[in-house]
């Protein structure tokens, strides 16, 4: 399917000679344009995720030129619109408060502006699913560039992953087995290019899920950002959103439940972050796909977990496995677990994407009969706790505590949890349950990052590195340990973890999908009327508007007016 210029949504700005359309010439010959420059092309949008404090998007101020330079190659009339950059690091309380703005924000570039297609650049976590989300609602053609992961890090020879050696060393600092010039050390050797995380953290996990949706360039997603493959594959995206657009080839067209079950198989065989469940969900609802949490569990109960990366595997990084065939060959081994004939922005299949793609270190990129683990990456545990739901990352805790029972102790604010952390004469036990709510989509607010509660100081000089830990939070995908995350209902709503007391037996049973407190319905009940529900914690602005709409993680967290299934679509602008 070929369209001709008068069918492109910009020319109703451009090409009309009227008032408005001389408005719009004059104003692009303004900018130093020419005739030539426009006239009976596409125009393509760059959407932008670029900041100043967003290392991870570093390197894009330059990317957005090859992207120019690659629209131009192919006839196109590229026009770069900057959005929100939700920089994971820096952005308080959360950057997913600013998921739903970000995708906000890029369903109405879109909409508001003459453009005919766009290129999405994001990596770092949020942007994925937020730029994908908004591109779904905006319905023009789409193509993602994947901003690729930073180098492996380094200190004293020794390779460092973002985030979850972090974490490590910190426990070890804290514990007192390493030195603060060695601490140091590893501030300046752990983040050494730009890029976004090099674990298979939320950005790894989620732009390999866009590459699995067929939304990226085959193999766009595992390429190392400092690796001049990148600059030549942000040029081909430029030049690839061309064809589309004179193609039609929307994201209504590739994303089709199909294409969301190859997504989640990638996804558990990655060995994702947790992460990736409340944003598949929230994707595949715009997309119209009824994606749930069982869907989630039951796939990660036959996938076999097959990249060797941190933190599920024990040693390799996003750049090990790029260096090893990256996310094409680990698609090939996946074989027939796949829909091999869903469309892609290629305009081909995914499988004629991977075609071809060889392993080749069979160590960082396993074969599905000798995988990391048999199956996996995920949990969703359900019980009196959980009525909706909650996740649990097995792969990455102690085996130990796959079925455990213990006694809760409840914090109701994480500043009140951070202190006690500290406490070195607290007298609390390896097999306790250490709680945190009011850290939900709206008590946290957004969610954040809390879930992996950092260990008690008292249990890391017994040797201790892993207990049961119960949040109605997330954690950073870089996250390891025997955390329970995503309680929903959460408690600040009235979820059953608002009635839970310390003290009480919490029963964790992941082979059995529970999470139980050990408590009669009777006393629950009583709890219940006495419940008072906390006040409200915006009066305005942006957080009243989030608290007001957000859903709960099960599903997916969008907004309940931006859901595709709200209302009817909106209507072209008038001009
Ligand atoms: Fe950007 Fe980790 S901080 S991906
Ligand atoms: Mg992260």
């Amino acid at each position: 399917m070929t369209r001709t210029y008068d069918e492109l949504r910009s020319a109703r700005w451009f090409a009309p000679d009227n008032f408005r359309g001389f408005g719009h010439r004059s104003r692009t010959l303004q900018m130093g344009y020419d005739e030539q420059d426009w006239a009976g092309k596409p125009v393509v949008a760059i959407l932008n995720t670029w900041s100043d404090i967003n290392p991870c998007h570093q390197h894009f101020r330059q990317r957005v030129d090859d992207v120019k330079r690659g629209v131009f190659q192919a006839g196109g009339f590229p026009i770069e619109l900057p959005a929100l950059s939700v920089s994971e690091n820096y952005v308080k309380p959360t950057t997913m408060l600013y998921r739903n703005m970000l995708a906000m924000e890029t369903e109405e570039l879109i909409r508001s502006h003459p453009v005919d297609g766009v290129v999405l650049m994001g990596g770092c976590d949020k942007t994925t699913p937020g730029l994908v989300m908004g591109a779904i609602s905006a319905g023009l053609p789409a193509i993602y560039l994947p901003a690729g992961p930073m180098l492996r890090g380094n200190w004293e020879g020794r390779t460092l992953g973002s985030g979850s050696d972090a974490f490590k060393y910190w426990d070890e600092r804290r514990a007192g087995t390493i030195t603060e010039a060695q601490w140091k050390g590893m501030e300046r050797g752990i983040a050494r290019s730009y890029g976004h995380c090099m674990t298979m953290g939320t950005a790894s996990t989620m732009t390999a899920i866009a590459e699995a949706l067929g939304l990226t360039l085959p193999g766009a997603s595992s390429i190392p950002a400092a690796d001049s493959n990148h600059i030549r594959m942000s040029a081909d995206c430029g030049r690839r959103i061309v064809g589309m657009i004179w193609e039609d080839l929307t994201p209504a067209r590739i994303l089709t439940a199909a294409a969301f079950d190859n997504a989640v198989t990638v996804a558990m065989a990655t060995g994702c972050s947790t992460n990736a469940v409340v944003h598949l969900i929230a994707m595949a609802r715009r997309a119209g796909v009824d994606l749930t949490l069982d869907d989630l569990d039951a796939k990660s109960r036959v996938t076999p977990v097959i990249a060797n990366i941190r933190p599920a595997g024990s040693t390799y990084l996003m750049e090990d496995f790029f260096y090893a065939g990256g996310l094409r060959a680990l698609m090939a081994r996946l074989g027939d677990r796949l829909h091999r004939d869903c469309l892609t922005v290629t305009g081909r299949t995914l499988g004629e994407g991977i075609d071809g793609a060889e392993v080749w270190n069979d160590d960082v990129i396993r074969t599905v009969d000798n995988p990391i683990y048999n199956e996996g990456s995920l949990a969703v545990l359900k019980g009196n706790l959980a009525p909706d739901g909650a996740v649990i990352k097995p792969v990455a805790c102690d085996p130990r505590f796959l079925v455990h029972e213990g006694p809760a102790i409840v914090f109701d604010s994480y500043p009140e949890l951070k202190e006690k952390l500290d406490d070195e004469d607290w007298d609390i036990t390896p097999d306790a349950v250490l709680v945190l709510r009011n850290a939900g989509p709206k008590g946290g607010p957004g969610m954040p990052e809390w879930g992996m509660i950092p260990m008690p100081k008292a249990l890391l000089k017994q040797g201790c590195r892993d207990m049961v830990r119960l949040s109605d939070a997330r954690m950073s995908g870089t996250s390891f340990g025997a955390c329970v995350l995503h309680v929903a209902p959460e408690s600040y709503v009235g979820g059953p973890l608002a009635l839970l007391q310390t003290g009480d037996i919490v029963r964790l049973d992941v082979p059995g999908r529970r999470l139980d407190m050990l408590v009669d319905d009777e006393e629950i009940a009583r709890r219940r009327a006495a419940w008072t529900p906390p006040p409200p914690r915006f009066h305005r602005g942006w957080g009243w508007m989030f608290t007001n709409h957000i859903q709960q993680a099960d599903k997916g967290c969008d907004f309940d007016y931006l859901e595709t299934s709200f209302g009817a679509p909106v209507d072209e602008p008038v001009i």
